[in-house]
């Protein structure tokens, strides 16, 4: 904050004042546990959201309801206190590209309709300076390199990785450490290879654990990065078959050598975190664990949206997802001793998205003591266009963020502890 020093004297006491005294639009102003401001600036309002958090939305005071219930005692799930320090440990965004060409029953094509770097060397966009970007401007600190599994092997099931291939994502790898950011290899197949799920009539599990050695003998004195097991599984008939997939990836990792670093274990239902407890995943994941039988570094990978369908296609949010899914999941890895890690989440550059989604990112902050973070879904070679853009757009020397990351997602919106500067 020193550089508030060299502003003129008048901007330092509406700044100073505004940060003692009243929240900025967007920001938290009420909510079990919280100390800050309970008034917003002029031209919004504290709104009553849930017991967890009121925040201040654009509108005027006539129209609103007074906040006094935020600070009651709920009887929703997870009114247990929460424990959290307010500021999350790892906050991202996904680069996509390395997946393109990849349907959910695990197709991926290869050559010029497959896998797409986002890199410029090769055509793509400037991941490398989205990364550092998002770094240097916003306070990012973690990002999700989603690459198919076809491409690593050049589509050989169970076959050795491509050195021509594995070079180009490596490209990737290295710009996302270059930036003194954690790096998250995401295998983005849906727990299948061509329609067939791991484990369950299709690819085996050596097959599967092969692929993991490979990757973790590459890059186990790396310990920034994150080992993604795999994007999504959905409609996996047997969710305790499914763990033992898991269990034979995070065994093979961590026999080549990669000891210490996270591994991220996905459970049913494309990861929700709703569904996380309720069909099983939680319980059957838990039973994963290290070769000396510790869970260290075991993390639940869990995706969530908040559009009406949980896809992640529409612009409109309608969900801050607390009641129905991070209040149940908090509790719940509190009660186990666990954390999880939100990979996917995002919404439309849209008022409602931004209102949901700094609610869903100001609840997560208060349980960090078990929810890591979150990775927005995505920049990388999507376009602007794109429903769930999070792509800057760069002129000259500067990036401007779309308004659903400049408003709340990146760490310096502030949405995370509900400041104002
Ligand atoms: C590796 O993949 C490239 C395509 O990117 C292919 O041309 C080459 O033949 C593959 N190498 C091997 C050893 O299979
Ligand atoms: C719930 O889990 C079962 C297997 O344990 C699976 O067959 C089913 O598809 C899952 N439910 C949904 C909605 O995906
Ligand atoms: C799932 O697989 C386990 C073995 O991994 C088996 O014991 C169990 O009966 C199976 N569950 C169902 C519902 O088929």
């Amino acid at each position: 904050m020193a550089y508030r020093t060299a502003y003129p004297l008048a901007l330092i006491a509406l700044f100073t004042a505004s940060a003692r005294g009243q929240g900025a639009v967007y920001s938290q102003c009420g909510g079990q546990g919280w100390t800050g401001p309970t008034t917003c600036v002029s031209g919004s309002v504290c709104t009553f959201s849930n017991p967890y958090y009121s925040q201040c939305l654009p509108g005027t005071a006539t129209t609103t309801v007074a906040t006094t219930t935020a600070t009651s005692t709920s009887s929703a799930p997870g009114s247990t206190s929460t424990a959290g320090t307010g500021t999350l440990q790892l906050v991202g965004v996904n680069i996509a590209g390395f997946d393109f060409g990849c349907d959910t029953n695990g197709n991926c094509l290869l050559g010029s309709k497959g896998a797409y770097p986002p890199l410029t060397q090769y055509s793509g966009k400037d991941g490398l300076g989205q990364m550092n970007h998002f770094v240097k401007d916003d306070g990012y600190n973690v990002f999700r390199l989603p690459v198919g599994w076809q491409f690593l092997t050049n589509g050989v099931l169970g076959g050795t990785i491509n050195q021509t291939n594995m070079a180009e994502y490596d490209a990737l790898v290295q710009a996302c450490l270059g930036t003194g950011a954690s790096c998250i290899i995401d295998i983005h197949n849906y727990a299948r290879w061509n329609g067939g799920i791991i484990g369950q009539g299709g690819p085996t599990n050596d097959q599967f654990a092969n692929l993991w050695t490979q990757i973790a003998t590459k890059y186990k004195n790396t310990a920034k990065v994150i080992f993604g097991v795999m994007n999504e599984p959905h409609d996996v008939p047997n969710i305790s078959t499914w763990a033992a997939s898991v269990q034979a990836v995070v065994t093979a990792i961590r026999n080549a050598g990669a000891t210490t670093q996270m591994i991220l274990l996905p459970g049913n239902d494309w990861t929700s975190a709703a569904q996380f407890i309720s069909n099983g995943s939680g319980a059957a994941l838990m039973k994963v664990v290290n070769p000396d039988g510790s869970t260290k570094n075991l993390i639940f990978d869990v995706h969530k949206y908040l559009d009406s369908d949980n896809s992640g296609t529409n612009a409109e949010c309608v969900t801050n997802n607390i009641a129905d899914a991070w209040a149940p999941l908090a509790t719940w890895l509190r009660a186990n001793g666990r954390q999880a890690f939100n990979t996917e989440t995002g919404g439309g550059n849209t008022a409602s998205c931004v209102t949901y989604m700094c609610q869903q990112i100001a609840y997560m902050a208060q349980n960090s003591d078990v929810i890591l973070g979150y990775v927005g879904w995505a920049a990388g070679n999507f376009d602007a266009t794109y429903v769930l853009s999070e792509l800057p757009t760069q002129s000259g020397s500067s990036w401007t963020d779309t308004m659903l990351v400049s408003s709340c997602m990146a760490p310096k919106a502030g949405a995370q502890k509900g400041s104002t500067s």
